[in-house]
């Protein structure tokens, strides 16, 4: 709320602001706080913007259809059409304007919503109502209608306040109701979008779109983001229980602290540091420490490849990914994975493209490894002429390869 404004600044500066679609309100609590000088806050807003608005296309009908709805709905001509409500076929209010031209339709004229083609195709149809001041309106049925009519206020049932002491509510302080994140996903009209969430909390939004997707067969995927403890403690539970029997995948990315752990400082000048403004220290950081921030070396055991973080105020080795760190590094659809006992040891091996290029990755321990009978295995086991770049890892002979620790240190560091 507070930040409503801002936040409209910056999407402004994103999105454009021709880009600007909807500002939804919902109603957050059915309690307001009373607070001491001002009106209690019970809404909250959902700003919707678009990449590009030409291409908006909402599903506007999905409000659920409750009994009050269907009430509605009370002629009914017993032709097996099923109950129908009857909405205008005039312009009316604001529709109207001397710009639109007036023609007679039995025996009225006026100025029409539709062409007087499809009136009469539905007059045929026995689709218009007569009333009983001899005007017309087009018969609604309720077995055509999807889903009830939504404007931007949100204060229906359907989007529920989210309430303690339920099941759904985990204790966290932001945490958003998950019937809200559903009707914002079942606005967008195709079922296998990717939804991200780059501040994810308790992970409404993944319970969102697996709710969403049993629901309706959808195949939307997710991709959330956290830092936060809450990260270990309420969302990765959170999804567990949600996806009991099916799995999900999750990766830490190394920290700003954790990348000051690693820094071995080659020079004494740091010692220094207080001295210095902000300038200098970070071109110190970028300049001094370079070698140390990737440690190059370890690539000769790169299944071992280890960093030192904080965890629990304790300082730890942890291993990293580096296969797959790579395959991001450089953009790889990876299409297959493969390993091979050779030499006493593994080769892994990774294909795939990487702008529409096709790629292979091979990574193996290179100490102790002889590397004439490498090149031989490599080069006449892993069909590496089908592939237009080779990228390999450490010492080797092989002709036209590309070696991992340069593409490595050149996309991590900027060289
Ligand atoms: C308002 S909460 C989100 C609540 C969420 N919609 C829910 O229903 O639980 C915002 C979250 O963004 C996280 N956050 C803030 N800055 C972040 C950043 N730079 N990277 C990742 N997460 C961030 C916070 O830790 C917090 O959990």
């Amino acid at each position: 709320m507070h930040e409503l404004s801002n936040l409209i600044q910056l999407c402004n500066n994103i999105y454009g602001e021709d880009n600007f679609v909807n500002s939804i309100v919902w109603k957050k609590t059915n309690s307001p706080k009373s607070q001491a000088s001002n009106l209690g806050n019970q809404h909250e807003f959902v700003l919707v913007y678009a990449k590009n608005i030409e291409n908006i296309n909402f599903n506007k009908n999905i409000g659920v259809i409750g009994e009050d709805y269907k009430k509605a709905f009370r002629h009914n001509d017993n032709d097996g059409r099923g109950p129908y409500q009857t909405v205008a076929l005039i312009a009316g209010g604001a529709q109207r304007s001397e710009n639109r031209s007036q023609f007679e339709f039995k025996g009225v004229t006026e100025q029409w919503l539709y062409k007087k083609e499809q009136l009469e195709k539905w007059w045929d149809e026995n689709k218009i109502y007569e009333t009983n001041n001899g005007n017309y309106r087009l018969k609604k049925y309720l077995k055509n209608v999807e889903g009830k009519l939504i404007s931007d206020i949100w204060i229906d049932n359907e989007i529920k306040p989210l309430q303690g002491g339920t099941s759904e509510y985990l204790g966290f302080d932001t945490q958003k109701p998950r019937s809200l994140i559903k009707r914002i996903i079942k606005l967008i009209d195709k079922k296998d979008i990717t939804i991200l969430d780059f501040f994810a909390g308790s992970g409404t939004t993944i319970d969102a779109t697996i709710s969403q997707n049993k629901e309706d067969g959808g195949n939307r995927k997710y991709l959330a983001v956290e830092m936060g403890n809450h990260f270990e403690s309420i969302m990765i539970p959170r999804i567990k229980k949600k996806l009991s029997n099916s799995l999900f995948k999750y990766q830490k990315l190394e920290q700003y602290e954790d990348t000051l752990e690693n820094i071995k400082f080659e020079s004494n000048n740091l010692r220094l540091i207080n001295d210095y403004d902000d300038y200098i220290i970070k071109y110190m950081l970028d300049y001094e420490t370079k070698s140390s921030v990737l440690n190059i070396d370890k690539f000769d055991d790169p299944f071992n490849y280890k960093i030192t973080i904080t965890e629990n105020k304790e300082k730890i080795d942890k291993k990293v990914n580096l296969m797959e760190t790579f395959n991001y590094l450089i953009g790889l659809k990876v299409k297959t994975f493969d390993v091979y006992n050779q030499f006493n040891r593994k080769y892994k091996v990774i294909s795939g493209k990487k702008d529409d290029e096709s790629v292979l990755v091979i990574w193996r321990k290179t100490i102790d490894l002889d590397l004439r009978a490498d090149k031989e295995f490599i080069e006449n086991e892993l069909n590496i002429d089908d592939y237009k770049k080779v990228y390999i890892n450490g010492d080797n002979y092989v002709e036209n390869s590309l070696l991992i620790e340069e593409s490595f240190r050149k996309l991590m560091l900027n060289d």
